[in-house]
């Protein structure tokens, strides 16, 4: 018996009415108020009953975000108000310069700004009739984009209809907002790309366009794309009078809105915050490449009008370049652990983005005869978040003739061993297992903050004891004794105390950890963690066939042979042993199951008084909790140090606990 068509409807209507709302808290707010599994039947009964009543499926149904066959090419849309570009500042003084010319045609009236991060993504304008979304599209050459409405249905952010709680949908709306990716989304991606050899994108701008300009819906919804909203095409049936009201309006009708925005009643605040945007910028989740200053109020914006396709109300006041030029004085070749041989740029001095860069990683061979960049030579350095300067391209115009092409040699630069390049490879490697460089190179990894956490064994220290014969491999570490210490240069009693404690204390570390400090090649810290996981213990893991390995998700054929590779050699196995017997139990149960903190993710903000982060991290490890660097909604307490960021806000937004120091210690029992 078919169920009346009436009452069906009305179900389907108030299933579509919860899950949107439970979108727009899971999506825009970041704050869920039911379960995933709640949601899930939700979302179920509605696409059984679509199912069933095909003539029911409407297309802002939530069903209907993905599904949409692949496109032949784009539609042009034109936008019936063009989208502006915006003119750029770079400097104070040419800030100030505007906004003296703002106070100046704006007679005696005096301007209110409202400044916004500038995200680097990809601008888009929405189009929603009578509260149901019409048109999406590409901000193209400004005058006409690209239809894309299809792809933006996939992004769970953009509203398919807008909330009505507390405004009446109105006639017309047009919203204008940018696509962007996160920065560790983007990360992700490319290394999953490269898992599967597809080519890499450059940064994460390009990624979102590229996902964005899919012809195919289903790829863009596979991709993490995220949406903020700042600005207004044509309205009808509403009236937002500035900027400020416009982003309070916007998530009342379930838009997403950056929070980091800010009204200044004067330039100098507007500079101010300019400052602390710019210090905050490593720490933003996405890519933000200066501020927008707008002027706040509509009336005083159609005083101001345009010039050249850019309004003059509003100015980009761009962060400081992440690229500059210089010369390369010589490039010299490194050995790391694994003996591969670097070429190694060293430039003249260069400021890029307020940090002077000396040297610049050219990679390998074929990376410096793709980039022709020759000793002597103009090069273009970047220097893009947390990642090393690398050299962009060399500038062949400015060459004088003096300039030496690079040769990789044929013996290693430390041990004069044999270099090779084994077939298919593009690394060229010193073959020498006890080549002083790489067991240098081996030693600072096994020690360093992410791995063992050795504190005091720095560089210089490493050298010497390598030098010296007072170590050949990791594990005599553990054997140095507080005489053979305190007698090396710039060592005392004290410190050498201080460095066997700790390296006593690094006995404990885990077991994520551990499989980090080996240094295997291609694990990092997160290919480690899912090892740990998965195989609970050294002799496990080091038990683990090829092709158990590359059946986890995470890894790929290359990462599976690499690590069988690994505890093939004879000289890994021992090492393992002996690290075992002076205590390294690798065997360690898996932290994620007990512990005070099972389960339990945290994010550190500020200082904490006596900690370093690091050892925070370490502390909430061993009592099987995890730390996070950004807050969402799946982290479970913020802790609050001393000058806490923009992490404490995301917390308040999100209503995410927040823990003193004094309650962490409570929490941690210490
Ligand atoms: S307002 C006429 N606000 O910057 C002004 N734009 O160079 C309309 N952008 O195409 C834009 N973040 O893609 C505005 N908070 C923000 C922005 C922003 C990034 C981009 C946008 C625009 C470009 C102009």
């Amino acid at each position: 018996m078919a169920e009346d068509l009436e009452t069906v409807r009305r179900r389907i209507e108030k299933l579509r009415e919860e899950i949107r709302k439970h979108d727009y808290y899971y999506y825009v707010l970041n704050q869920p108020i039911i379960s995933d599994a709640e949601y899930d039947r939700l979302f179920r009964e509605l696409q059984e009953l679509e199912q069933k009543y095909p003539q029911l499926v409407t297309p802002d149904s939530p069903t209907q975000r993905v599904g949409a066959p692949p496109a032949e090419e784009f539609r042009p849309v034109r936008h019936a108000l063009p989208m502006l570009s915006l003119q750029n500042c770079f400097t104070e003084e040419e800030f100030l310069d505007w906004d003296r010319r703002v106070r100046r045609l704006l007679g005696g009236e005096k301007p209110v700004y409202v400044c916004e991060p500038k995200l680097d993504g990809l601008s888009v304008e929405l189009i929603y009739e009578d509260g149901v979304f019409t048109v999406g599209s590409t901000r193209g050459d400004g005058y006409t984009g690209e239809d894309v409405t299809q792809n933006l249905r996939t992004i769970k952010q953009v509203p398919l209809r807008l909330l009505s709680d507390e405004i009446p949908p109105p006639r017309l709306l047009e919203v204008r907002g940018e696509v962007y990716m996160e920065k560790e989304a983007f990360k992700r991606l490319n290394e999953e790309r490269a898992k599967s050899g597809e080519p890499l994108f450059a940064n994460p701008r390009n990624a979102a366009a590229g996902s964005l300009r899919q012809l195919d819906p289903g790829v863009t919804a596979s991709r993490p794309l995220k949406l903020f909203c700042y600005a207004l095409g044509r309205v009808e049936g509403i009236e937002i009078k500035s900027q400020e009201e416009l982003l309070v309006t916007l998530p009342k009708l379930g838009f997403p809105v950056n929070p980091l925005w800010r009204r200044c009643e004067t330039p100098e605040e507007a500079i101010d915050f300019y400052h602390e945007l710019l210090e905050r910028r490593e720490e933003l989740p996405y890519e933000a490449d200066g501020m927008v200053v707008k002027v706040n109020d509509f009336a005083q914006r159609e005083v101001l009008g345009e010039v050249s396709r850019a309004p003059r109300w509003a100015i980009a006041f761009k962060f400081p370049a992440e690229e500059a030029t210089t010369r390369v004085l010589d490039i010299v070749v490194q050995v790391g652990r694994t003996g591969a041989l670097t070429p190694v740029a060293i430039l003249e001095p260069v400021e890029v983005s307020g940090v002077t860069v000396s040297r610049a990683t050219l990679h390998n061979e074929d990376e410096v005869r793709r980039k022709d960049v020759r000793i002597g030579d103009w090069v273009v350095v970047r220097r893009a978040g947390e990642v090393i300067p690398e050299i962009v391209k060399s500038i062949p115009e400015r060459r004088t003739g003096e300039e030496k092409e690079f040769k990789m040699p044929t013996r290693c630069p430390v041990c004069g061993g044999p270099v090779v390049r084994p077939p298919g490879e593009v690394v060229h490697r010193c073959e020498n297992l006890s080549c002083p460089a790489r067991i240098k190179e081996s030693i600072r990894h096994f020690a360093s903050r992410r791995a063992a956490d050795i504190e005091g064994l720095g560089e210089k220290l490493v050298d010497q004891l390598v030098d010296k014969g007072l170590v050949r491999r990791i594990s005599d570490l553990y054997h140095l004794t507080k005489e053979q210490l305190a007698a090396l240069e710039r060592m005392g009693d004290k410190s050498a105390q201080n460095l066997l404690d700790q390296l006593e204390r690094s006995k404990g570390m885990s077991l994520a950890r551990f499989i980090y400090a080996l240094g295997i090649r291609y694990v990092g810290e997160h290919i480690a963690e899912v090892l740990a996981e998965r195989f609970g213990s050294i002799d496990e893991l080091a038990r683990a066939s090829y092709e158990e390995l590359v059946e986890i998700p995470e890894i790929g054929p290359r990462i599976a042979q690499s690590i069988v590779d690994f505890f093939a050699s004879e000289d890994n196995r021992r090492l393992i042993e002996e690290l075992k017997a002076v205590g390294i139990d690798p065997r360690a149960e898996r932290p994620k199951e007990k512990g005070p903190l099972a389960g339990k993710t945290l994010v550190f903000t500020g200082r904490l008084s006596d900690m370093t982060r690091e050892e925070a991290k370490r502390l909430v490890e061993s009592l099987g909790g995890k730390v996070a660097s950004s807050v969402s909604r799946k982290v479970d307490y913020v802790v609050v140090g001393e000058d806490p960021g923009s992490k404490l806000d995301r917390a308040r937004e999100l209503g995410i606990p927040t823990l003193t120091e004094e309650e962490f210690r409570k929490l941690v029992g210490r």
